[in-house]
């Protein structure tokens, strides 16, 4: 597989990390170090150079996703078997759980170049242009944050996807000419966190949508051990439990703490990191054992404390703890939700039983329970 930076200055056109990404260092400050440093599923500078080293290169590699993994085999050996590029795919889910692994897996299992782009970097026609010119038959184009294009390059993108044709347009008004030029096959792959906001014209020409669920944590336990093994830190089992526990059913997270918990070993003299080690480790950087952090537990408590476990929009609910609703949406809440912690109503986001014991809380009024059941009855927010 060949990487094919689509923009020399920028390769990829993917956002640069500010200073904030910078990953913490134990012990000094270790219980400030913020989420977007520990717990984001967000990708940092730091974590994009280690992951690349982490990043399982073919399918046999890569832990998890059992179902998509299976599929991708059969079709990418049936494509290959017929020397045809593979159909279009489109993941999503969460950030951090492999969308770009998966990626560069298929471009390396089909022997094929990839071109990394993103949806914003694709602002005007001629980037569309000047990338689809780049292709060569098989090749991988792949696209994250495919919610974010602009129509006009999605609308330049769908004969490109459809029929391998692009059409080129000069001239204005009455003087406008189009010319439609032949493309190679090529396969796009698609990734974004946020599949409502595809169009059903986009998202009908994938030949798959697959969507990437949590890890469990025998899958997380066997990739910490496998990051553990390429970083080289001697962990044992019991360790790998406390950060797979930990690390939110996401491998982003779960290999940042295999970094931080190494750093934490290493600077107390510890040549074994064991359950203690990883405990001590997690507790410093305010990761309890569910995998929750400060942030996590604000929230919980905002809903808890100031809104009597909910119903609470979405809007009040992240400008209280200070961050934006997308971010609150895309970032925090999906792993809330999966692990029984918060539940979307159409009046907004409540509290579960669960919430109120894991914060030692009093249960919540029967009544609200209730309303709760009421509400999931009528079918939950979008
Ligand atoms: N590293 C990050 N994600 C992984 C996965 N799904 N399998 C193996 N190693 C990984």
């Amino acid at each position: 597989m060949t990487i094919v930076p689509s923009n020399p200055g920028n390769p990829g056109g993917f956002k640069q990390a500010g200073p904030k990404a910078e990953r913490a260092r134990p012990p000094a400050g270790a219980a400030r170090a913020g989420r977007a440093e520990i717990l984001s599923a967000r990708e940092s500078a730091s974590d994009r150079k280690v992951e690349q080293s982490l990043r399982p290169l073919r399918l046999v590699e890569y832990i998890g996703q059992t179902r998509i993994k299976s599929m991708l085999e059969m079709s990418i050996s049936a494509a290959s078997a017929r020397g045809e590029a593979l159909d279009h795919v489109l993941f999503y889910g969460p950030p951090g759980l492999g969308k770009t692994t998966l990626a560069h897996v298929i471009a390396n299992e089909m022997g094929s170049r990839i071109h990394m782009t993103t949806g914003p970097g694709l602002e005007r026609p001629r980037d569309i242009i000047g990338l689809v010119h780049q292709l060569e038959a098989g090749d991988v184009l792949f696209i994250d944050e495919i919610h974010r294009l602009s129509r006009v390059a999605e609308e330049l993108l769908y004969p490109a996807i459809e029929d391998f044709v692009i059409d080129l347009t000069s001239g204005k008004g009455q003087a406008t000419r189009t010319m439609r030029l032949p493309l190679p096959r090529f396969t796009l792959i698609g990734a974004t966190t946020r599949a409502g906001m595809i169009s059903n014209a986009l998202r009908d020409r994938f030949g798959f949508v697959c969507r990437l669920e949590f890890y469990d944590n025998q899958e997380l336990s066997c990739i910490v051990r496998r990051t553990a093994s390429i970083l080289g830190v001697d962990i044992d089992d019991s360790g790998v439990e406390i950060i797979a526990a930990r690390g939110r059913g996401t491998p982003r997270i779960a290999n940042r703490l295999v970094r931080l918990v190494r750093d934490f070993a290493q600077y107390k003299g510890r040549a074994r990191v064991d359950a203690a080690v990883a405990s001590e480790a997690l507790d410093t950087y305010q990761v309890d054992a569910s995998g929750l952090d400060h942030t996590d537990r604000r929230l919980l408590e905002i809903l808890i404390d100031s809104y009597g476990g909910g119903p609470v929009g979405i809007d009040t609910l992240a400008a209280t703890i200070g961050e934006d609703s997308d971010t609150v949406e895309d970032v925090y809440e999906p792993f809330l939700i999966q692990r029984g912690f918060i539940q979307r109503t159409p009046r907004g986001r409540v509290a579960t039983p669960g919430a109120y014991r894991h914060l030692k809380r009093q249960a919540p009024s029967l009544q609200l329970n209730l309303d709760m059941l009421q509400d999931q009855a009528e079918g939950g927010e979008p």
